[in-house]
């Protein structure tokens, strides 16, 4: 539970600086030409179904999964981008969902992002001391201050020389350094918690590891906490503090880093982590080698466990939906084999 006290600063005494409960999205996709001629409904993409997780304060909360599990979409849930249909959302003592204009003003001051894409998400006709003083200028910093305050962001995420790169263009810049910029843009308002939806997959290789290391050190200097979304576990095992292995919309697997990835627990963290390239042929994670079945290519029966169809272990069981219970102090499973 939370016990806190805060002021409008923003400072919090408690350990759980957000908390997600029984979230939900469903989305109404259009029917493909296949499902117009057998006559069939609306199709309908529970694309986060249920999804309940505390992150705290001055963690990292890591949110992996494979493509289309719904990582995008509790990242926008969360930074009300999108309403949910269901669920609630506490950041740091407060409701999310029924915030008022004010409220909001301080929330949306608190909550950043980072963008996948380094290319697409800064404006190219802007000056990086305008893209990264816009949330000031938004937030009703006066000009000298907020050019004060880009400079310092600017040398926070060693973008140098800081005056220069200041006046430069998007397309001035290197992939890595934009990504910079980003961060510079979501650090600048000092907010308690930066989302980073897969923040370096489309850096090089040779960059992925400096920007982490970046954020690493800005998350220790200012207690930031991230929420960072990443497909990549071996990026996850380095950043991370605590995993949430996310499938069709559902939560499969959570607890520390360490926990889940040497000990996972869930035939589809067993075979994502059986994806990880291993360096050290002697690790345990190798031990754990499993083959997923294949995708059927028919649609996935939503009732029971998600993963069922793909399991080597499946059992009559698990057409009934498993619960997230706790196995061992920490760590959780969503899985029969463990009842
Ligand atoms: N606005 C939308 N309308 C309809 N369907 C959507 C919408 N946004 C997301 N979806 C669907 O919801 C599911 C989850 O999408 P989401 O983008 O959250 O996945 P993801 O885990 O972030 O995937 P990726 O790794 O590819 O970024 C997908 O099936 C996606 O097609
Ligand atoms: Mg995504």
């Amino acid at each position: 539970m939370l016990v806190m006290a805060m002021s409008d600063a923003g400072s919090t005494q408690s350990t759980d600086l957000l908390e997600v409960y029984r979230l939900r999205k469903w989305f109404r996709a259009k029917r493909s030409i296949l499902e117009v001629l057998q006559g069939r409904d609306e199709h309908v993409v529970k694309a986060v179904d249920g999804v309940s997780f505390t992150v705290k304060q001055g963690s990292t909360f890591v949110l992996a999964g494979e493509s289309g599990s719904g990582k995008s979409t509790i990242a926008r849930l969360i930074l009300r981008a999108i309403e949910p249909d269901d669920g609630r959302i506490v950041f740091a003592g407060r409701d999310v969902l029924s915030l008022d204009k004010a409220g909001m003003r301080w929330f949306r001051r608190n909550a950043q992002m980072i963008h996948q894409d380094p290319y697409s998400s800064l404006n190219p006709r802007m000056r990086v001391i305008s893209i990264v003083g816009e949330p000031l200028e938004v937030h009703g910093v006066g000009k000298v201050e907020r050019e004060e305050m880009v400079l310092r962001a600017l040398q926070e995420v060693r973008l140098e020389p800081v005056e220069e790169i200041a006046y430069r263009y998007p397309h001035m810049l290197s992939g890595g350094q934009r990504q910079r910029v980003a961060i510079a843009r979501a650090l600048v308002l000092k907010p308690m918690l930066i989302v980073a939806d897969e923040p370096v997959s489309m850096l090089d290789l040779s960059v992925r590891a400096e920007i982490l290391e970046l954020m690493q050190s800005l998350k220790v200097r200012h207690n930031i906490t991230y929420i960072y979304i990443t497909h990549d576990l071996s990026t996850a095992r380095y950043f991370g503090d605590t995993i949430a292995i996310l499938y069709r919309g559902r939560i499969v697997e959570m607890g520390s880093i360490d926990d889940v990835l040497h000990d996972p627990l869930h035939p589809y963290t067993q075979a994502l982590i059986d994806a990880i390239p291993e360096p050290d042929p002697s690790s345990r994670l190798r031990e754990k080698v499993i083959r997923i079945r294949s995708h059927p290519g028919e649609e996935v029966d939503d009732r029971g466990c998600r993963f069922y169809a793909r399991c080597p272990y499946a059992m009559d069981v698990c057409r009934d939906e498993p619960a997230l219970v706790e196995v061992k102090k920490g760590h959780h499973v969503s899985c029969f084999l463990y009842k």
